[in-house]
């Protein structure tokens, strides 16, 4: 009898990213218990995530400036020292001034906000926190990478339509302005496991060697013991040909 379980899948997160040759586009599955994951609709989600360094300050209900401040004062490190992730996206113009009002450094992301609240708790990636707008079902990837890493996120679901809306109440989503806490998004034992497509901060993105081989740089993790295994494979592409 095989466990039930969810899945939450991105098998190309940053379509952009990877058809540019862009930073950080990664391919990615999560699997929970079943029920584990919020069944997302396809809507937007505002977001916020930090490290385990910073969890428990954030509040995705309060104004950026108080979760930035309280950020800060749990890292011990001056606003100015704070580095935070936002999409660059029109709808975030307020959001950037109010951040660069506040004096941090500001990293602008083209695509791929999972890769960007992942390395909120990726101590060498240097980011402190990430805020704004991107998809929902992204949104429970990234609670899933960060269930595994011990850090915090929080989301809240947006809505540009009645119809969106009717989607939602459809997949049982009943309270639209509910604040997700980091559990209510991925719950109970979560494993996460990504590879990299192009090269990011995380992950070295796929190489082709010479011989029909391909190497790989891939990351899985598991919120029950928060073991964090990479794993660099070499693929034998006579032997296993590239899907497409
Ligand atoms: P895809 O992986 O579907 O290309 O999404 C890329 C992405 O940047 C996500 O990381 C992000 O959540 C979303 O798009 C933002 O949506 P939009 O491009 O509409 O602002």
């Amino acid at each position: 009898e095989p466990p039930e379980v969810d899945i939450a899948l991105d098998r190309l997160g940053g379509t952009t990213i990877c058809a540019t040759g862009g930073v950080g586009a990664i391919s990615v599955i999560a699997v929970a218990e079943k029920g584990g994951f919020l069944h997302a609709p396809d809507t937007y989600m505002d977001k916020i995530a930090c490290g385990p360094l910073a969890k428990g300050v954030i509040d995705i209900s309060a104004p950026v400036e108080d979760n930035v401040k309280a950020v800060a004062k749990k890292l011990g490190k001056d606003i100015s020292e704070l580095t935070v992730v936002i999409l660059s996206r029109p709808r975030h113009d307020s959001l950037i001034a109010k951040v660069r009002a506040l004096g941090c450094r500001i990293q602008l992301i083209g695509d791929g906000d999972v890769s960007a609240a992942i390395a909120t708790s990726w101590s060498s990636s240097g980011i402190d926190l990430l805020v704004g707008t991107g998809g929902a079902p992204e949104g429970v990837i990234s609670a899933a990478a960060l269930r595994c890493l011990g850090g915090d996120f929080q989301g809240r679901l947006i809505f540009r339509s009645d119809d969106e809306k009717r989607r939602a109440d459809k997949m049982g989503i009943k309270d639209l302005n509910r604040a997700y806490q980091l559990e209510e998004l991925a719950r109970g034992n979560v494993m996460f496991c990504a590879t990299g497509v192009t090269t990011g901060p995380l992950l070295k993105g796929v190489r082709m060697m010479p011989g029909h081989r391909a190497l790989t740089h891939s990351v899985v993790m598991r919120s029950a013991t928060g073991t964090v295994r990479t794993i660099e494979a070499e693929h034998c592409l006579n032997l296993k040909p590239l899907s497409m």
